[in-house]
């Protein structure tokens, strides 16, 4: 048993799999309510949440004893981070047991591990979330090649930049997907970019939505809202999946928060999906990875440090 612990954001999350990528117990408490006030995560307060959820997370995760302890130790928020990686310290020390670090962007890889999808390298990975958008050359289970990554935004943040000027609610991926379906994606022809190699960049589409907006009245804004949601939609949709078409390769697999959208999902219909509930931030993606990293064996993690920068 692996138990996997994730506090890069703004989920609190455990959760205990099998060393062979079965899911036992996945719990994710997520701050998305706390931080909807704001239209964002707020760190030092993601941090505070954490510490108060960190332990009744963990008691509803360990249903089992587990044999070594995978955490987040980058790329996040600093403080949430470390919310994270001293439980882990101080579970793994009480126990004698290993602690393994692990990348977040291995972690949303590795949602393509765990049973029943249990996905095999070779594979094209588009990692497309609310802090990175990346496409990944993936040929073996303990880690990647970055093909291409955003120059600005990343899709999730795209996503979520969207909705605020729309007016609707954090994080707003989940909202403009929503709303979409009651919308015309060709009443509005938003722009898509397109940066040399395998890159990426949102920011011109976010701004093109702004200039949109801003010529709407109220009502007409309200009138038009779900037409707009609909063609910003399908405008990172069609810019995610061009860009997988340009990196070719036989087999894609998509990963991250944005990969629960349900467009690109349908738009994508031969790749490996990862499934619907591992897609936002979890911690059996963690404990998933930390079977193909290297573990820290006890006491040589206590020194251990969290990283704000990949
Ligand atoms: O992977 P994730 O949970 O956290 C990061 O590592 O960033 O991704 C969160 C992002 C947010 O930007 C959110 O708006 C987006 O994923 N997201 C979606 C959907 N569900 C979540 N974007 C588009 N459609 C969705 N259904
Ligand atoms: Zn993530």
């Amino acid at each position: 048993m692996i138990l996997g612990i994730e506090t890069s954001c703004d989920e609190t999350a455990a959760a205990l799999i099998t060393h062979d990528g079965e899911i036992v117990s996945n719990v994710v408490a997520s701050q998305a309510d706390l931080h909807a006030k704001y239209g964002g995560v707020v760190p030092e307060v993601a941090s505070r949440r954490h510490l108060d959820l960190m332990v009744p997370v963990l008691e509803e995760a360990l249903v089992a004893e587990p044999e070594a302890i995978a955490v987040t130790s980058r790329p996040g928020l600093i403080g949430a981070l470390l919310v994270g990686v001293s439980a882990a310290k101080a579970l793994a020390w009480a126990r004698r047991l290993p602690l393994i670090p692990v990348n977040h962007l291995h972690g949303h890889v590795a949602s393509l591990y765990l049973r029943p999808l249990d996905l095999q390298p070779p594979f094209t990975c588009l990692l497309a979330s609310g802090g990175h958008t990346m496409l990944l050359d993936v040929r073996d289970r303990s880690g990647y090649t970055v093909l291409g990554t955003t120059l600005d935004d990343a899709a999730g943040e795209a996503f979520d930049k969207g909705a605020r000027l729309l007016g609707l609610g954090y994080p707003g991926g989940r909202e403009i997907d929503a709303l979409a379906r009651q919308g015309d994606p060709s009443a509005y022809d938003f722009p898509i970019a397109r940066v040399p190699g395998l890159d990426f960049s949102f920011s011109g589409l976010k701004t093109a939505l702004l200039y949109t907006v801003r010529e709407l009245s109220a009502s007409e804004l309200e009138a038009r809202r779900a037409d707009l949601a609909a063609s910003y939609q399908r405008a990172i949709v069609r810019a995610l999946v061009e860009r997988l078409e340009t990196a070719g390769g036989d087999r894609i697999a998509v990963v991250g928060g944005v990969a629960a959208n349900s467009e690109l999902r349908a738009a994508l219909p031969e790749a490996a999906l990862a499934p619907l509930d591992l897609c936002t931030d979890n911690a059996a993606m963690i404990a998933s990875a930390g079977r193909y990293a290297d573990p820290v064996p006890y006491p040589d993690y206590l020194s251990l440090d969290a990283r704000a920068t990949a």
